[in-house]
């Protein structure tokens, strides 16, 4: 557990191992606080900045031994960037990039010099790239690799001890933000000899406990029973059966309040089924749940947030293998709905499973469903590993849906669903085919689930390549991402109740 406290900026009285303080790229004379400590530290400050290691460009730092002439031991200069580009996502960057320093990871008590007038955002954002900077998975490895020191004191160093106390809310909202992602990435990176339609279904029901939503689980039968056949067809060549999680959130301060609904792609692993994937294809397909893991997670964070919302999370879970047990391409299906579904390609599973839980949603009468999926490969030759293709039905959903992405720093785009797509998904025997082939596939694809939409506004975010980081950014270190927990609270921070 981690520790806060909120205190004035002061130099001379902040204990504590290290001591950051964020720095623009401008003249260091022109910050009292860096003109202050060069004083005190004989020249030290300007002597860095004149040699060029240090000018306060993004994501640059430095660390500087006090001496004993200020009571922290170390005083570390973070660079947010230039002037006019500095915005919230550069104070996340910056304490992400510190977070893995080994000045930090040799401290346990950290103070933080927030006098550059910061808000509660700021102050969120510092938290969450400090922490989610920091993650690592170490719940495979064994011996010393397994633990890792961390900081258990953190000192907020406010203009006043009242703007220090804001700045407080803030650390902390930051930090149950930073949980709910680091849940996400946890799940998504378990294997899926570990994480299984079950015991994600398990999982699931723990959080609920601990966090105060409900959480009920259909099984097999039951979801047989709710005639979803196109979630029954994918989950049959599997040994590991089937899941469907329910998550409810009541925090409206109306119980009849129309809830918003999202729903998230639970593919346990996707070997492709008998449309085989092939080998290196079928590799980090263990995260094809991240989706999934990702509603859990957003309404595990927004009950520790007590969000003035309800809100319902459905978690289709199944595994995708092939076996003399398993749906074959040519076969037609039945979805929940009543329309009728020729399989072309088994491993085009995800829009399957989402249909039938779209279908669900209705019951509900939601007053918007948001779907989020590791749903396309082609999402890489859309947007690359920058950004998440979105589609949907509704501008407001969709302006919102930009806001919030801005806001959090989570990138989406917009895609067109036109009627060019619609026809790709006819097939010639039954009502649709479940793959259109390789044009445009990240946008059939979402022209296939509209089928199974209600009358309600819907958004649905292809997280296909942004759901793994392979090079390692300042808060998003190497591995799964946890993409969209962040941005889908934004969401539903800003959400006006139509
Ligand atoms: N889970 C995959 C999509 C995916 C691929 C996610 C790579 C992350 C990284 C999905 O189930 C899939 O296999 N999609 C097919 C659809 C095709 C058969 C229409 C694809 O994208 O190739
Ligand atoms: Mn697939
Ligand atoms: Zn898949």
């Amino acid at each position: 557990m981690m520790k806060l406290h909120a205190l004035t900026a002061d130099i001379h009285k902040i204990k504590a191992d290290s001591l950051v303080k964020f720095c623009s790229q401008i003249d260091f004379r022109k910050d009292n606080f860096l003109a202050g400590l060069d004083k005190i530290l004989g020249g030290a400050i300007g002597s860095i900045f004149r040699s060029g290691e240090f000018e306060g460009r993004l994501n640059q730092s430095v660390v500087i031994h006090t001496g004993g002439r200020i009571s922290a031991t170390r005083l570390i200069l973070v660079g947010l960037g230039a002037g006019d580009n500095v915005g919230t996502d550069s104070y996340r960057q910056a304490a992400g990039t510190i977070s893995r320093l080994t000045a930090i990871r040799k401290s346990k008590t950290l103070a933080f010099l927030l006098v550059d007038n910061l808000n509660e955002h700021h102050a969120s954002a510092i938290m969450e790239g400090f922490l989610l900077g920091g993650f690592r998975m170490t719940e495979y490895k064994t011996g010393d690799d397994n633990e890792i020191e961390q900081v258990d004191t953190i000192f907020i160093g406010g203009e006043s001890r009242s703007h220090a106390l804001r700045l407080e809310t803030g650390f902390r909202r930051g930090q149950v933000i930073a949980e709910g992602v680091i849940i996400a990435r946890k799940m998504a990176a378990h294997p899926a000899n570990v994480l299984t339609p079950a015991s994600f279904a398990n999982e699931a029901r723990a959080l609920a406990r601990k966090y105060h939503f409900t959480c009920s689980v259909l099984n097999e039968q039951m979801i047989k029973k709710e005639r979803m056949g196109l979630l029954m067809a994918v989950a049959q060549g599997s040994f590991n059966p089937p899941r469907f999680v329910v998550l409810k959130y009541d925090g409206a301060p109306r119980k009849a309040t129309r809830p918003i609904v999202l729903v998230g792609k639970g593919v346990t692993f996707d070997s492709g089924g008998l449309s085989l994937k092939e080998r290196l294809k079928m590799v980090e397909m263990k995260g094809d749940m991240q989706g999934g893991a990702v509603v859990l997670a957003t309404i595990m964070t927004i009950a520790r947030l007590k969000f003035p919302l309800n809100v319902v999370g459905l978690i289709p879970l199944v595994e995708n293998m092939p076996s003399g047990r398993a749906y074959r391409p040519d076969d037609i299906i039945t979805s929940r709905k009543g329309k009728t579904v020729e399989i072309i390609s088994t491993d085009a599973e995800g829009r399957l499973i989402l249909a039938d839980a779209l279908d669900y949603a209705d019951k509900f009468k939601p007053q918007a469903v948001i779907d989020i999926a590791t749903l396309t490969g082609a999402a890489l030759y859309v947007l690359g590993y920058t950004a998440a293709p979105v589609m949907g039905n509704n501008k407001k959903l969709m302006d919102a849906l930009r806001a919030a992405s801005i806001a959090s720093a989570e990138k989406i785009w917009e895609m067109p669903i036109w009627d060019e797509y619609r026809n790709l998904m006819k097939s010639p025997l039954a009502d649709l085919k479940n793959s259109g082939g390789p044009p445009a596939a990240t946008i059939t694809a979402g022209a296939f689930l509209e089928n199974f939409i209600g009358d309600w506004p819907w958004a649905h975010i292809d997280i296909a390549y942004v759901d793994v980081e392979k090079d390692g950014r300042p808060y998003v270190p190497r591995g799964t991402s946890g993409v969209g927990l962040r941005l889908l609270v934004e969401l539903l921070a800003g959400w006006k109740i139509s």
